[in-house]
């Protein structure tokens, strides 16, 4: 049976930043707050002619030319988004179309901040099952045009970008080792954009109630939710792959808070060298959070061949997941 490779990673982020000290002016906030509660000190936001599509185009083609693929020769083409280009078709067919991947399947993936480790595990089993053998998978979001820009207990925490990985078929070798998910569909509620979707289609109301953009309902309970759901599925992770924390050599975390984060690696006694932190930089940037951040570990070098990566994640739904893979 094959295994899937990771065999290039990209990246993009808007130019366009906005710090702390910007929403000290649009809100009852201060960097402090925000520092000190998330670890976070700016985040990117697109421009008007940019969206999921474009943010996605530009991960997608650093991440083709890596790995040295035409995007003829991609098979499966997967965005994993919460905020697609359009409500229809999938934001997969637009890049589809920008990039040429003519022969390519293509479609998105709606798990929240979690949809890179599910594209993770839907890559990885149409590869060893001999459906595909490239597969461009992307996270790309542009939480900024669903956020409540006068709720500050939500606005501060987000931002836009895209991460992108080509993974192909090989026999053997290094590659993706175990990939695991789970939902609680129980507590939806959580986090969510309730508008704009056939339970409450676009209306007058929804804009004026501000029903599409995104609601948290208890960020205290997300935060402890998030902590010990991400320490689960690293532990049966470890567990299924017979391996110790001290085995890991990259743990590269969804990024929602720099606090969740110290708390999960606190729990698996993870030093702080072997954490893959860039929220301070971005925010919470949902399914793109974890190839971004794959990525500039890759090309900064703190990923190489023979090293062994634990991806975790936790976001809206609620949906988690892990995956363990050798580089
Ligand atoms: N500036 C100043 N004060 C604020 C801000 C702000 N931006 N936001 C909230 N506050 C206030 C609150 O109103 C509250 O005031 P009160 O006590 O007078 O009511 C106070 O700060 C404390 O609020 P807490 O909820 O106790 O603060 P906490 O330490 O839990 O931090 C935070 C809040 C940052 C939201 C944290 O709970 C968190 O990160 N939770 C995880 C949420 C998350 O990441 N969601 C994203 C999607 S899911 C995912 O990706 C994991």
């Amino acid at each position: 049976m094959p295994m899937s490779r990771v065999i290039g990673t990209g990246s993009f982020a808007p130019t366009r930043v906005l710090t702390n000290h910007d929403l000290e002016k649009m809100l009852d906030t201060t960097d402090e707050w925000i520092r000190v509660r998330t670890g976070i000190a700016e985040r990117r936001i697109c421009g008007p002619e940019e969206d999921s599509a474009t943010l996605a185009e530009g991960a997608a083609v650093q991440a083709l030319a890596m790995a040295g693929v035409d995007p003829v020769d991609v098979d499966i083409l997967m965005v994993a988004t919460v905020t697609p280009a359009v409500p229809l078709p999938a934001t997969a067919c637009l890049l589809q179309d920008t990039l040429k991947a003519r022969r390519a399947a293509a479609f998105d993936i709606g798990a929240g901040c979690s949809g890179f480790i599910y594209g993770l595990a839907v890559a990885d089993g149409l590869i060893r099952n001999g459906s595909a053998r490239t597969v461009l998978l992307v996270g790309a979001e542009t939480l900024s045009r669903i956020v409540n820009w006068k709720d500050r207990n939500t606005c501060v925490l987000f931002g836009d970008g895209a991460g992108a990985v080509v993974l192909q078929a090989q026999e053997g070798g290094p590659g993706i080792r175990s990939t695991h998910l789970y939902s609680d569909g129980g507590e939806w509620t959580l986090l969510v954009a309730p508008g704009g979707g056939s339970r409450f289609p676009p209306s007058e109301r929804i804009l004026r109630e501000g029903l599409h953009l995104i609601q948290m309902r208890s960020g205290n309970e997300v935060f402890r939710l998030a902590v010990r759901a991400m320490e689960d599925a690293c532990m049966t992770a470890l567990k299924a792959n017979k391996l110790e924390a001290s085995d890991i050599d990259l743990l590269i975390p969804h990024q929602a808070n720099a606090r969740i984060i110290n708390a999960l690696a606190d729990r698996l006694a993870f030093p702080e060298a072997k954490v893959v932190l860039n929220i301070e930089k971005y925010g919470n940037t949902s399914a793109a959070s974890i190839p971004l951040a794959l990525d500039e570990a890759a090309r900064a070098g703190r990923v190489q061949p023979g090293m062994t990566l634990l991806l975790v994640a936790f976001g809206a739904g609620l949906t988690w997941g892990s995956a363990v893979v050798t580089w």
